[in-house]
């Protein structure tokens, strides 16, 4: 088991996605590589009216993690108001802690390659990055959870301004990384390993 955790460990450190279409304008001072919807889309991210930016913080857009840069402690968990109340199977944080107060927290993700990560939220409840925003939009699809996170109060926005967020979300997209023949399944197209994952619902033997 030890070497498994090291081994895995190893493997995750590796997978490390900067070569965004974002990554490049905001990292690599590519100004074109950005499209201008993308860039307005990264300024509406960024404002207080929408505050994604208050817990989708950093270069990996989550406050779950702590640097020595960063200005708070981690928080990292939050009620986004997906449930009122949370369903006993899934309730949150508070299964880990027993505190009442972390009902329905769950995990801040990251952003980075969001686009090709349908669907959403913890248990996949969300089928778009459209309807993510109409959640936001309309302080949750339980606005009255007592839990719920002060900053998921809720916007007004027009179209244009929803379609420029998905573009900048789109713009996390790194393509190099994601087809990075060094990260792909390492089995041969007939090794047994292959097979048991194209079965899903087999049960592990
Ligand atoms: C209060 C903190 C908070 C704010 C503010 C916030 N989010 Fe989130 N976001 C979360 C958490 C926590 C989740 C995961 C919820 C879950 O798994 O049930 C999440 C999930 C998401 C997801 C789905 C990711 C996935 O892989 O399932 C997207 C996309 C997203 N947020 C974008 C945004 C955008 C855009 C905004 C601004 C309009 C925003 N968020 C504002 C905390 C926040």
């Amino acid at each position: 088991m030890f070497t498994i955790t090291c081994a895995l460990g190893a493997f995750q450190r590796s997978l490390i996605s900067v070569d965004s279409p974002y990554d490049r304008f905001k990292y690599w001072g590519e100004e074109d590589a950005l499209s201008k919807a993308a860039k307005r889309g990264e300024e509406l991210f960024f404002v207080h009216r929408f505050e994604c930016y208050r817990c989708h913080l950093g270069v990996m857009f989550t406050d779950n993690i702590v640097t020595s840069r960063s200005g708070q402690p981690e928080v990292g968990f939050h009620n986004t108001g997906l449930y009122d109340p949370c369903p006993a199977s899934v309730p949150g944080l508070v299964e880990i802690t027993g505190r009442a107060e972390d009902a329905g927290r769950f995990r801040t993700p990251s952003l980075r390659n969001v686009a090709v990560t349908a669907p959403y939220m913890h248990d996949g409840s969300i089928p778009d990055l459209r309807g993510v925003l109409a959640h936001s939009a309309t302080a949750g699809r339980a606005p009255g959870h007592p839990m719920k996170d002060s900053m998921i109060a809720g916007f007004t926005a027009t179209s244009a301004e929803i379609d420029d967020l998905i573009a900048f979300l789109e713009s996390l997209t790194d393509d190099a990384f994601l087809t990075d023949p060094r990260l792909s399944d390492p089995w041969p197209e007939d090794h047994p390993a292959r097979a048991a994952r194209m079965m899903p619902t087999e049960p592990w033997k």
